[in-house]
């Protein structure tokens, strides 16, 4: 499988690459579904909701600057390399990302080398006003402090997207724009169950694109998926890298 990816990805493809939380596994983020996922506790799921910023934030924050704290110990894993050297050596690509890590930049920081990410569902490392859209990128920012805008008085929140509210426009809007131009879309660590984001491959589908799906389980995507590697991003990515680069 993965010689038949590779034989797609080298002669300077352009590449959507569409990811999900399992490509940030092996860097220690859990997923959100599955047997280890964050949501097998009901209570997590909860605090993904727009609604319980108003019932429950001091948790709901509490939980966030939890996770935000936790990027700092956090390096890309050899799948995140491997996608951005793809990216700086053999092709056009472009990522949508479903993560709100910074793990596909901090990977471009190392390699030199920044492709276009479009983070469909925010960032954690971004701080929003919740009432005037105010932003700003802070780790340090304790949300679990409750803070507030200064421009404002509002309420800051993470800049993610949270259940129940829409995804921001710009990096919607090109990602889709990707999505109709591409050659081949890589799809990788996704279940492919939330919306609009597993919509992305299915338009590069109908779009003549060729999809190939990186994940040690099937998904909501396998079948419309041209080819199943079967494996952990931070081996098949590796794997791949050095296939294409052989035949290159
Ligand atoms: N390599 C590749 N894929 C993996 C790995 C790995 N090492 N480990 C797990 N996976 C796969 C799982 O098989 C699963 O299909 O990653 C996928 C993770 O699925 P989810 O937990 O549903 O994560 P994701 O698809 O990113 O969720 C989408 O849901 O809760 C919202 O906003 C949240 O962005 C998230 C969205």
């Amino acid at each position: 499988m993965i010689q038949q990816a590779a034989e797609h990805l080298s002669d300077d493809p352009t590449v959507l690459v569409c990811a999900g939380s399992g490509l940030s596994v092996e860097s220690g983020v859990p997923t959100f579904r599955g047997e280890d996922g964050m949501f097998r506790d009901d209570d997590i799921a909860r605090l993904t909701r727009v609604t319980t910023f108003e019932t429950d934030r001091r948790d709901m924050m509490k939980w966030y600057q939890d996770r935000r704290e936790q990027l700092r110990e956090l390096e890309p894993n050899a799948g995140h390399l491997a996608l951005i050297e793809l990216a700086r050596d053999t092709g056009d690509y472009v990522f949508a990302t479903q993560n709100v890590d910074h793990l596909l930049e901090a990977a471009s920081s190392e390699l030199g080398y920044r492709p276009p990410i479009h983070h469909l569902h925010g960032s954690l490392l971004e701080v929003r006003c919740h009432h005037c859209g105010f932003s700003f990128e802070d780790l340090r920012l304790d949300l679990g402090e409750l803070p507030t805008c200064e421009q404002c008085g509002g309420p800051l929140r993470p800049g993610v997207v949270w259940f129940g509210e829409a995804l921001p426009t710009i990096p919607l809007r090109r990602s889709s724009e990707a999505a109709e131009r591409c050659d081949v879309c890589i799809v990788v660590g996704t279940s492919g169950l939330v919306q609009p984001a597993a919509s992305l491959p299915v338009t590069a589908k109908s779009s003549g694109a060729t999809l190939i799906e990186i994940n040690p389980n099937s998904s909501a995507l396998s079948d419309a998926c041209d080819i199943l590697i079967r494996d952990k991003a931070g081996t098949a990515l590796p794997a791949l890298l050095e296939e294409v680069k052989h035949r290159r």
